[in-house]
Parts: structure tokens; C-alpha cells; sequence
């Protein structure tokens, strides 16, 4: 009996560090990944957006800053406006009106919202690339994921609004937001914006 005890140990041993190592590898994974989790606006079922995103345009620090944190860096960057706005107008604009006014689909230049979530950077990126209900199709296969943070970036620049609680800006970008005007900006915001380079903000 003894002796069996005695052979037993170092199988126990090895079995409580293999344990601990596992523990500890799946403590490090988590942390690693650190990742927002997406949900579905109309079920409420996970999104797997790295399963299901198009391959171009998923290395950008935009990207990995968003999968990360969930805030979209591309909002209030000048560069990347007109760029939204173009998937904006071919993808978005037959549904929901050039300047996001409304049409079949509910108005997004507004603080009216249909599902609240969609006041966050996340929460609309959950309804555009996986939809919402009815007509709202998911259009996370066919728009690259720089490209949704381009997209949703001109979509709040669109605000015609008070943007006090809009929870998309920052402090600092609510002091020089300006409602959005589209005289103004054909004439001279996106003129200079096309100037400039779409790129991940410097803090
Ligand atoms: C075929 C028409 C159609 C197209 C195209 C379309 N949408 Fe929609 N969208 C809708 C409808 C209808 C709803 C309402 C869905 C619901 O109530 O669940 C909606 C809802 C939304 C909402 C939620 C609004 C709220 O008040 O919470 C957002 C955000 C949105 N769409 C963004 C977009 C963007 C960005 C695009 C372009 C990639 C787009 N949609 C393309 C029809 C469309």
C-alpha cells in the first residue's frame, strides 16, 4: 500500500503542474486577447466577426484599437470622411436618404434611436455588420472592417443634433463638433478633408 502511494506521487505531481500550467496559459490567452465581445442587435447572439470578416482590411491599428477597446478612432478624423461617406452613399444612402435624413430606413442623423446601443461606437458597429431586423441585412461580409469604422465615423459626422449625450465624442471633440450642414461640408470641409490622410489619430 505504502509503496503504491509512494509510485503515485510523481504522477500526481506531474498532473498538478500540468493543471497549473493549463490554468496559467488560458489566464495569458485571455489576456492576450483582451476582445470586445459583438453581439447581434436583433438576437442578442455572439458575432463572430474574426471568423466571418472579409480578409482585407483587418490589420489596421483602427482595427486592432477597435476590437480591443471598442471606440472607433476614425471618428472626427477629417481623412477618413470623404472615404465614408462614398460607402455611405453606395451601400447605405437607397435606404436611409444621402445626409442619413431617412427613408425606408429610420433616420441616423438624429438622437432618435431605434436600439439605444447604437449611441456607441460597438453597438452600431454590431448593427451594421451583423443588421437589425426586417430590411437591416448584415453587411459585415461585404464592407471590410476599416472600412465600417470609415463608415460609421461619417455616420455620426451626419449628426444634425445636439451632441451633449452623444456618447460616440469625446469632451474634447464635443467642444468643436458643428451639426452637420451639407452646403458647408461640399464646400469646404471636404474639400480640405480629401487633403488630408485617413490615418489612426496621435494622442
Ligand atoms: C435595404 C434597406 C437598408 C439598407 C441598404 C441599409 N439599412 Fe440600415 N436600416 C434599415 C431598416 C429598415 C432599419 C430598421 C431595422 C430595425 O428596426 O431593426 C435600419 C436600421 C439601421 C440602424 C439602427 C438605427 C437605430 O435607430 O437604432 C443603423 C445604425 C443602420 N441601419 C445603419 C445602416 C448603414 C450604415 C447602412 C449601410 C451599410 C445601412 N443601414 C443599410 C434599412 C436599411
Amino acid at each position: 500500500m505504502r509503496a503504491l502511494q509512494r509510485e503515485n506521487l510523481p504522477m500526481k505531481f506531474a498532473l498538478l503542474i500540468s493543471a497549473l500550467t493549463f490554468t496559467a496559459l488560458s489566464v495569458l490567452a485571455q489576456t492576450a486577447a483582451a476582445e470586445q465581445v459583438f453581439r447581434s442587435t436583433a438576437t442578442n447572439e455572439i458575432l463572430d466577426v474574426e471568423g466571418t470578416a472579409r480578409r482585407g482590411g483587418r490589420n489596421t491599428v483602427a482595427v486592432k484599437e477597435f476590437m480591443e477597446t471598442g471606440v472607433d478612432a476614425y471618428v472626427e478624423v477629417a481623412g477618413c470622411l470623404p472615404l465614408g461617406e462614398a460607402i455611405f452613399v453606395e451601400s447605405c444612402s437607397g435606404c436611409h436618404g444621402a445626409v442619413g435624413e431617412g427613408k425606408i430606413g429610420p433616420a441616423l442623423n438624429d438622437s432618435v434611436w431605434i436600439y439605444s446601443k447604437n449611441k456607441t461606437d460597438k453597438g452600431i458597429f454590431e448593427t451594421i455588420f451583423g443588421g437589425a431586423k426586417g430590411l437591416m441585412a448584415a453587411h459585415g461580409q461585404d464592407i471590410e472592417l476599416d472600412d465600417l469604422l470609415k463608415l460609421i465615423a461619417w455616420v455620426r459626422h451626419l449628426q444634425k443634433d445636439d451632441v451633449t449625450n452623444a456618447e460616440w465624442l469625446t469632451a474634447e471633440q464635443k467642444k468643436t463638433f458643428k451639426s452637420f450642414d451639407v452646403q458647408r461640408w461640399k464646400e469646404t470641409e471636404r474639400p480640405a478633408a480629401e487633403k488630408q490622410q485617413c490615418a489612426f489619430p496621435s494622442k
